[in-house]
């Protein structure tokens, strides 16, 4: 940094007017690397961001920017000339190898790119969108500052219509992130790596892009699709798609939904109604979603010149008693869980995944051991204050808006393990009711993990490396089954084997960390007996206690953490896949067995 610095005083002695150029962007080797390192390009994440609210008019921004630290929190008011200092990859993480930089520690950035506006968009509004800034973002454009945001998980969107002239326009965007000297929501990166804490990210980590839509625009579209209406009734005559369809001026404009069969093209059902308020219409005998049969149908909205695609699943999530035990339903039926805690790290990209391929490789992984889930974990770790708390539940409720016309999407978590977990009051009853008036179309598991006090529609229960799943007894700090919730094994397993220094993070800090894994085997013959004896206690478990689904730890191994499917890499899969798939079989056969549907 201070190099920089001095070579810019230099510079500005020599030729007052002329532009230093940025160092060149390098993809710098990461500590590991994964077979999709070499293929991120600087085009990266072609696709549109934003498949469930999607025009044609788009343009994405994603590709070389320029980069340069920032002197502190008051250079905000200070936004520098560009190019800035050294050219960056975007999205990324700075830490990362993918973004170039990658350096750690940096708390305050500047980046900056140009843009034009395609001139067939003119007359018309333009947006700037930001899928995912962590953690707060100051953005500026030709000089004026036009918005602000924190949240390092959500998207923001920004009308720029009014600062954008015709040719070059200059981006500069100001990056706070404290990382975990703050009590904020940042999931499991730490400036103190730890076993199972691990680098942290900062930055724009995912896609920008611009937008073209007329002057009332569709904003937000919430949508859910059920096998009936409420979830209750089983007969799957007729269902429905619910929803609010948002528009900018927040007042009841004509609009037109068409549900699609994608199979075929053939429009299935239309319906006329007004935006901003709830609508519900009928679909005759649609074909339902299910982990077995993804089945997706591709709706169309519009509303004046406004015309954006979307698509959604017909499914219906619920709570009920199976043959004496509480159980999630799907379309009205049990339906067991299994897959695996992912952290959703890579060695070269951090939150990033290298490529849409990579986190394609992933999900192909679970399926291919025949699993039909997959967690994410998002929490923190310090107790918060009283604003830090009132700023944690605001992030949740944008995240759930954001994420709730997923119909992957089968329940929130609202607390991981006690992180962050207030337990002089109990929050997570306060804040359960209210994610669920946002969301009354799905499952809430208020506490995974640890110090559960009664609220939400699980009980459920971590423990290392043996299962004790839906069980009348459990080990502390988690408290034994109760029946009137369902049970539930949010994380067992994190059996660990050593795999080839060549598979491995590099980082000795991390290395030092490794026998901290729960259960560390020597050699692969009992890494695999140990694998298959766990996977048969959890199917004894679900024969004979109220076990309802299971995450196994986990995906990949992260750093230290040598416990994954996958290595850190993805080069080798740890585990046995015909002894998986064979045991994977054997729990959905137990839990068929239990609620008669074998
Ligand atoms: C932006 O425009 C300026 C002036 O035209 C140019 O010097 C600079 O290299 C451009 N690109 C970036 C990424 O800053
Ligand atoms: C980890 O445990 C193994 C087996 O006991 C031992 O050989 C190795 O030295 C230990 N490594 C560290 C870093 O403590
Ligand atoms: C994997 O599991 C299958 C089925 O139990 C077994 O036949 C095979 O020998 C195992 N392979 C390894 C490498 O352990």
């Amino acid at each position: 940094m201070i190099g920089i610095l001095h070579l810019s005083l230099l510079m500005g002695a020599l030729c007052l007017a002329s532009v230093q150029a940025a160092a060149p962007y390098r993809l710098l080797a990461p500590p590991l690397d994964t077979p999709w390192t070499s293929k991120v390009g600087t085009k990266p994440w072609p696709q549109h961001p934003r498949p469930q609210l999607r025009r044609d008019a788009w343009k994405s921004l994603n590709g070389i920017w320029t980069y340069q630290p920032a002197r502190g929190a008051d250079d905000v008011a200070n936004p520098p000339q560009l190019p800035l200092g050294q050219e960056v990859l975007i999205p990324s993480c700075i830490e990362s190898g993918i973004s170039g930089i990658m350096t750690m520690g940096v708390t305050h950035m500047w980046f900056g790119t140009n843009f034009t506006v395609p001139s067939c968009w003119d007359g018309r509004r333009v947006l700037l969108n930001f899928e995912a800034v962590d953690y707060e973002a100051t953005v500026y454009v030709n000089g004026a500052e036009i918005g602000f945001n924190r949240g390092g998980y959500s998207r923001f969107s920004l009308d720029i219509t009014e600062n954008i002239k015709q040719g070059v326009n200059e981006l500069l965007v100001f990056v706070f992130d404290p990382t975990d000297d703050e009590s904020i929501p940042v999931g499991k990166q730490t400036k103190r790596l730890s076993h199972i804490f691990y680098t942290p990210c900062s930055g724009i980590w995912q896609t920008v892009w611009l937008e073209n839509v007329p002057n009332n625009f569709i904003t937000q579209l919430d949508l859910t699709a059920d096998m009936d209406g409420n979830g209750r009734s089983f007969t799957l005559i007729t269902a429905w798609v619910a929803g609010i369809v948002h528009s900018r001026y927040k007042t009841a404009t004509p609009v037109e939904i068409s549900v699609i069969a994608d199979t075929d093209g053939n429009m299935v059902s239309v319906h006329k109604h007004a935006s901003d308020q709830p609508f519900k219409f009928n679909v005759p005998s649609p074909k339902l979603w299910s982990p077995d049969s993804p089945t997706l149908y591709t709706i169309t909205v519009s509303m004046g010149s406004d015309q954006v695609n979307s698509y959604t699943g017909f499914r219906s999530i619920s709570s009920g008693v199976v043959d004496g035990i509480q159980r999630p339903l799907l379309n009205g039926e049990f339906i067991f869980m299994f897959g695996p805690l992912d952290q959703g790290y890579w060695p070269d990209g951090l939150h990033t995944p290298p490529t849409p391929e990579a986190m394609v490789y992933d999900l192909e992984v679970i399926k291919g051991l025949g699993m039909n889930m997959d967690m994410p974990s998002l929490g923190i770790w310090k107790t918060p204050s009283e604003a830090e708390q009132a700023e944690f539940e605001r992030q949740l409720e944008v995240m759930v808006n954001e994420h709730k016309s997923y119909t992957g999407i089968v329940s929130w978590v609202i607390y991981n393990e006690g992180w962050g977990q207030i337990t002089k009051y109990h929050p997570e009853f306060a804040i359960t009711e209210r994610i669920r008036e946002l969301d009354p179309t799905r499952l809430i598991n208020a506490v995974t993990g640890w110090y559960d006090h009664g609220a939400g529609d699980f009980l459920d229960n971590h423990h290392y490396a043996e299962p004790q799943c839906g069980t009348p007894w459990s080990s502390l700090p988690s408290s034994p089954h109760d029946p009137s919730r369902i049970g539930f094994q949010g994380e067992f397993g994190g059996i660990g084997l050593r795999p080839a220094d060549e598979n491995l993070w590099p980082l000795q800090a991390a290395r030092d960390t490794i026998n901290q894994t729960y259960e560390m085997h020597t050699g692969a013959a009992s890494y695999h007996y140990r694998a298959h004896v766990l996977l048969d206690l959890l199917r004894q478990q679900v024969e004979r206690f109220a076990c309802s689904g299971a995450v196994y730890t986990q995906m990949s191994d992260v750093e230290g953490e040598v416990n994954g499917l996958v290595t850190y890499d993805r080069r080798v899969v740890r585990v046995n896949v015909t002894q998986w798939r064979q045991d994977v079989r054997a729990l959905y056969a137990a839990a068929e067995a239990r609620a008669g549907t074998a």
